[in-house]
């Protein structure tokens, strides 16, 4: 079994409550219908009904067991925005101004994910990212003990013996442009968390570099070192080590030569990058060069799953987002 069809399998078990924030989306639509179909998750559509049957007649699909909510027809619509306001109005927004975001599909459906009316929200084939994720880090805010959201990529690599052979987790590769120290070592411990509860893995975490154990001085390497050392002391039991070279943390042969010694250099299987440039673009290298899948951005640190799609995706990946998003719900 691969790992999506047991993560499908996983969300079977204890499926929960998803909310699709572009619920008139012709590709969510379809999406929604399966997930209803292979009882996955139980998901609403946020959308004006009529729009979303269209869309549904348009995909070739059947609609009519698969619930949806129109913000603006919705007899919720008043409270969410007075809720809205409450959060931010030390901001300075205004109950005038909450109404007309409160409008906004995902603003909408993550208020319902605010309100413990549904477990969770998946977004973003028509969204950019920031828009997908800044409504739950203005209202849903991070889990106690976390002060910052970040992300993860499931990686799983053709043919390859490193990591688990091919799966890893990469990290942070679409959220936190430039993390501090202290901020890279969260990234680092969420990181290894969503490998064990998404892909099985005993997390052998790397804090990657263009240094190998100082082989290299610079003030970024240093910035490094000093990740490793706050997440060993805020996560003891966690395996970890750096900085390391992305040779030396993948490849046995390298990691003995380059740092003896290391509990995990040559086996990483979870790969943490100093910040959001060397991040993204190595996951998008290695997802077209390797012809690795790449299954994400997964979003972690996060108080309730919220997830983004691209807007390039495919219905299969709405459908696995979802299962992803109920796992995470599930806390499983
Ligand atoms: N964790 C926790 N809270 C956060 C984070 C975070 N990572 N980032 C912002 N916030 C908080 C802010 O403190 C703020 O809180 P407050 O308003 O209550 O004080 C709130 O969220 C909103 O902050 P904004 O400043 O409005 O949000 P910002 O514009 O900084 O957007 C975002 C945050 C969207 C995550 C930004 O950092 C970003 O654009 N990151 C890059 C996204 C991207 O383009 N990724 C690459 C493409 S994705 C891909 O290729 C798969």
């Amino acid at each position: 079994m691969t790992l999506l069809e047991s993560l499908k399998e996983k969300a079977k078990k204890n499926p929960r409550r998803i909310v699709l924030a572009e619920g008139e989306e012709p590709r969510t639509v379809k999406a929604a219908s399966i997930i209803t179909q292979e009882k996955l998750a139980e998901v609403v559509l946020v959308g004006i009904r009529a729009k979303i049957e269209a869309a549904a007649k348009e995909q070739g699909v059947d609609i009519s067991r698969v619930p949806s909510i129109d913000p603006l027809a919705s007899p919720k619509f008043e409270e969410y925005a007075q809720t809205y306001y409450e959060l931010r109005k030390a901001k300075g927004m205004t109950i005038e101004e909450a109404r007309k975001i409160m409008k906004d599909t995902v603003f909408y459906g993550t208020m319902m994910v605010y309100k413990g009316e549904m477990d969770g929200l998946v977004s973003g084939a028509l969204h950019a990212t920031g828009d997908t994720i800044r409504p739950a880090l203005q209202t849903i805010k991070t889990k106690p003990g976390i002060s910052i959201v970040s992300s993860s990529f499931i990686m799983i690599v053709p043919d390859c013996e490193y990591g688990d052979k091919g799966l890893f987790i990469f990290a942070d590769c679409a959220v936190m442009p430039n993390p501090t120290d202290a901020e890279l070592a969260q990234i680092a411990i969420a990181s290894a968390e969503t490998g064990r509860v998404l892909a099985g893995m005993d997390p052998r975490v790397a804090m990657l570099s263009f240094s190998t154990y100082g082989s290299a001085k610079h003030e970024l390497v240093d910035k490094v070192k000093r990740a490793v050392d706050i997440a060993r002391k805020a996560a003891p039991g966690l395996k970890i080590d750096g900085e390391l070279q992305a040779d030396a943390a993948i490849i046995p042969k390298v990691g003995k030569s380059k740092a003896p010694g290391s509990p995990i250099a040559g086996q990483a299987n979870v790969l943490v990058f100093p910040d959001l440039q060397s991040g993204n673009i190595a996951y998008k290298l290695v997802e077209r060069l390797a012809k690795a899948q790449a299954i994400g951005p997964i979003l972690q640190g996060i108080a309730k799953p919220v997830n983004d799609l691209s807007r390039g995706c495919s219905v299969d990946d709405i459908v696995h987002l979802v299962a992803i998003t109920s796992v995470q719900a599930a806390g499983v």
